[in-house]
């Protein structure tokens, strides 16, 4: 078995302008920025795991225009093997992203290239995925890819369900751990039990509901609070460090491509997202996605008692 991570998942360019607040409907604001850096939250969990010491291999697909290049150059840089990243017509996914004075930022997306990762696509890279020590989902990818790719996994299933796509609750059911923030936790437990979403359920309560309907283990991240952690061995809260965000784009992908990355490394689940909560905290101090992610030594945020 490969003893790293494959992530099946988007390839985005993001394009990015900061503002010093969201403008309103109809409204035109003056704003910075322009430039088009690599995202896509399939992307931005491989490098984050791939720049922390992780093997990374990457399932998917960039179009064929002129935001391709820019879109796969962190991969690149962070030695992400990339042979099962297709060339396809059409433009490669794009995401439209405005960030405030406070860090807080509104995305569009585009999905471009990214549509095309589907079961056809998946399937053609069947043992690459099969052999993999830990394979990580998105839900940026059609659901035909995402289950194929879950069918493929015969390691450890990881799935970020963001954003929440409707997929066969059987496949959530395989996720170990399944990591989502408050609302997508809400609407996938609505995914598995069929029911409307909670309204008003505390964070502990709606990570041991998500537990209770099958999934093997649960992973809540509830921003600059940290994560919520159920598992065999019970109810974990896993504080972050606090810090002055400047751009929280991509932070939660940070902290999914460090979980996995520690996984590889044989950390326990609770272990592994004491870690991340920590590369979380380090993504919200610089612009961008990728280009905020540690690397391999660099000095991480600390959490203070
Ligand atoms: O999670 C952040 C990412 O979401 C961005 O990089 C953007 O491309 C969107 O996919
Ligand atoms: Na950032």
């Amino acid at each position: 078995m490969h003893p790293g991570i494959t992530v099946v998942g988007s390839v985005n360019a993001d394009l990015t302008m900061t503002v010093e607040r969201h403008p309103l409907p109809g409204e035109t604001l003056a704003g910075q920025g322009g430039l088009v850096k690599p995202g896509g939250k399939g992307a931005n969990q491989a490098v984050a795991a791939a720049l922390l010491g992780a093997r990374v291999r990457m399932v998917g697909a960039v179009g064929d225009d002129a935001n391709a290049a820019p879109a796969l150059v962190g991969l690149k840089e962070s030695g992400v093997d990339l042979l099962g990243v297709a060339t396809v017509p059409g433009p490669t996914g794009l995401a439209v992203i405005v960030v405030d004075a406070r860090g807080e930022n509104t995305i569009v997306i585009n999905a471009g290239a990214n549509a095309h990762v589907d079961a056809r696509t998946v399937k053609a890279h069947e043992e690459l995925i099969g052999g993999s020590e830990i394979v990580l989902l998105q839900g940026e990818i059609p659901r035909s890819g995402f289950e194929a790719a879950v069918h493929a996994c015969q390691g450890r299933l990881v799935v970020n369900l963001a954003p929440v796509i409707e997929v066969d609750p059987d496949c959530l059911r395989r996720a170990d751990p399944l990591i989502v923030n408050e609302h997508e936790g809400a609407l996938a437990l609505a995914l598995l039990t069929g029911k409307e979403p909670p309204v008003g359920i505390s964070w502990q309560d709606l990570t041991l509901a998500l537990r209770e309907q099958g999934v093997p283990s649960v992973v809540m991240t509830v921003g600059p609070e940290g994560a919520i952690i159920a598992d065999d061995s019970g109810l974990h809260e896993v504080p972050s460090p606090q810090v002055v965000a400047v751009d929280t784009t991509g932070a939660g992908d940070a902290f999914v491509g460090a979980l996995c990355w520690r996984l590889t490394e044989g950390d326990s689940l609770v272990d592994a997202a004491r870690v991340a909560t920590r590369v979380g905290a380090h993504a919200c101090l610089g612009p961008g996605a990728q280009p905020s992610y540690p690397r391999q030594g660099d000095e991480l945020p600390e959490v203070t008692p």
